[in-house]
C-alpha cells in the first residue's frame, strides 16, 4: 500500500433540532506520500466535516456512521482517544481559514513554536531556540528574531498563516490538512502561501490535503484533485486531466462558473439550484436535481466512480453519461 491517508466510504451525520444532517455520504479518496491532494467543491459539500472526521474532532452531535480512515494502514475511526491525541499534531497537523483562532493571543509566537519543538524533541534550550528561528525562516517570514518576540495580533493574516505552517513543521507532522488556508487572505498573499505549500512539499516531503472551493487554487497547487458534491466524490484524478477533460456535469459547471472562463466572453454560467442542505439523502445521483443531462437511471441508483477510459485508470467519474451499461 502506498497511500499515506485513505478515506474509504466515509459517512458522517449530525443530529440537529431540524433533524439528521447527512454531511458526508460515502466519501472515498486517498493522499499519497509527498503529494498535494485537493478536495474541491461548493460550500456545504462536506469538505470541512470530512477533515474533522479524519482527525476525530467532530462536535458532540456529529458522528461517523460508516467507513474507514486509514493513516499508514491504521484505521483512525477505531483508534482509542489516547492514540488520536498522539496522532493529532504529531503525525497530522491541521490549519484553518482563520489562523488567529488557532494561535494563542496571550503568548508570543516564539514561545508557542518552542513549546511544540520541546514537546516533540529532547532538544536543549539553545537548540530549541535555534530550531524555532530556522522554522520561521523556512516559512519565509522576514526577521525571525523579531517574529519570535511578536504576539499573534501584531502579525498580518498571511504572516499568522505562515506561523501556523511553521508550527505544523515543528510538530514533525507528515500530513498537513489545510482547510481553505488562503480564503481569508488577499490574492497576492494567497499566492505566496500556496507557493510556500508547494515548496514544502518539495523540500520537506510534506503530504498535503488541501481543501478549497476555488478551482484556480487547485490548478496551481494540486497533483490530484477530488471534486466533492453532497458529501461524495463525483470526479477524481490527476489535476490536469480533471481540469482539462472534466467529465462530470458538476465539474463542468464549476469550471464554467470560474471568473476566467467568463472573461472569455461567455455568459456567467452558474449551476442552477443549490447544494442540498443534507436533511435528506437524495436518491440516485446527488447532483441529478441540478443536472442538465439527467436521465431516468440518475434518479434511482447512485452511480459509482469508474475509470473514464482504460488508458486513464486514475481519472474516475461517477456519472451514467460515461458508464457503458447505460450507453445506448
Ligand atoms: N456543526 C454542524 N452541525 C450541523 N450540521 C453541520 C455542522 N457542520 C457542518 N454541517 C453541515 O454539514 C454539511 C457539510 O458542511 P461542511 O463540511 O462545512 O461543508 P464545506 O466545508 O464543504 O463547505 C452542510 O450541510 C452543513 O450544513
Ligand atoms: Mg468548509
Amino acid at each position: 500500500m502506498t497511500e499515506l491517508l485513505t478515506v474509504e466510504n466515509l459517512h458522517v451525520v449530525f443530529q440537529t433540532y431540524a433533524g439528521t444532517v447527512y454531511a458526508v455520504n460515502g466519501m472515498t479518496f486517498s493522499v499519497q506520500p509527498g503529494e498535494i491532494f485537493g478536495l474541491v467543491g461548493e460550500s456545504g459539500c462536506g469538505k470541512s466535516v470530512a477533515c474533522l472526521a479524519i482527525l476525530r474532532i467532530l462536535p458532540g452531535h456529529g458522528r461517523i456512521t460508516a467507513g474507514r480512515v486509514l493513516f499508514d494502514g491504521h484505521d483512525l475511526t477505531q483508534a482509542k482517544e489516547s492514540e488520536m491525541q498522539a496522532i493529532r499534531g504529531r503525525q497530522i497537523a491541521m490549519i484553518f481559514q482563520d489562523p488567529s483562532t488557532s494561535l494563542n493571543p496571550v503568548f508570543t509566537v516564539g514561545s508557542q513554536i518552542k513549546r511544540i519543538i520541546r514537546h516533540h524533541t529532547q532538544a536543549s534550550r539553545q537548540a530549541t531556540e535555534q530550531r524555532a528561528l530556522e522554522l520561521l525562516d523556512e516559512v519565509a517570514l522576514p526577521d525571525p528574531p523579531r517574529i519570535m518576540q511578536a504576539y499573534p495580533h501584531e502579525l498580518s493574516g498571511g504572516m499568522q498563516q505562515r506561523v501556523m505552517i511553521a508550527m505544523a513543521l515543528a510538530s514533525g507532522a507528515r500530513l498537513l490538512i489545510a482547510d481553505e488556508p488562503t480564503t481569508a487572505l488577499d490574492v497576492t498573499i494567497q499566492n505566496q502561501i500556496l507557493e510556500l505549500l508547494v515548496e514544502l512539499r518539495r523540500h520537506v516531503g510534506l503530504s498535503i490535503l488541501l481543501i478549497t472551493h476555488n478551482l484556480g487554487v487547485v490548478a496551481e497547487t494540486c497533483d490530484r484533485v477530488g471534486v466533492a458534491y453532497a458529501g461524495q466524490i463525483v470526479e477524481i484524478g490527476p489535476t490536469s486531466e480533471v481540469l482539462h477533460t472534466m467529465k462530470h456535469p458538476y465539474t463542468q459547471g464549476l469550471l464554467a462558473a470560474l471568473p476566467s472562463a467568463q472573461q472569455k466572453g461567455r455568459d456567467l454560467l452558474s449551476i442552477p439550484g443549490s447544494v442540498p442542505n443534507g436533511l435528506s439523502v437524495i436518491p440516485g445521483c446527488p447532483f441529478h436535481p441540478r443536472c442538465p443531462h439527467v436521465m431516468e437511471v440518475c434518479r434511482q441508483t447512485p452511480p459509482r466512480l469508474t475509470a473514464v477510459n482504460p488508458g486513464e485508470a486514475q481519472h474516475q467519474v461517477a456519472c451514467y453519461l460515461y458508464s457503458p451499461e447505460t450507453a445506448q
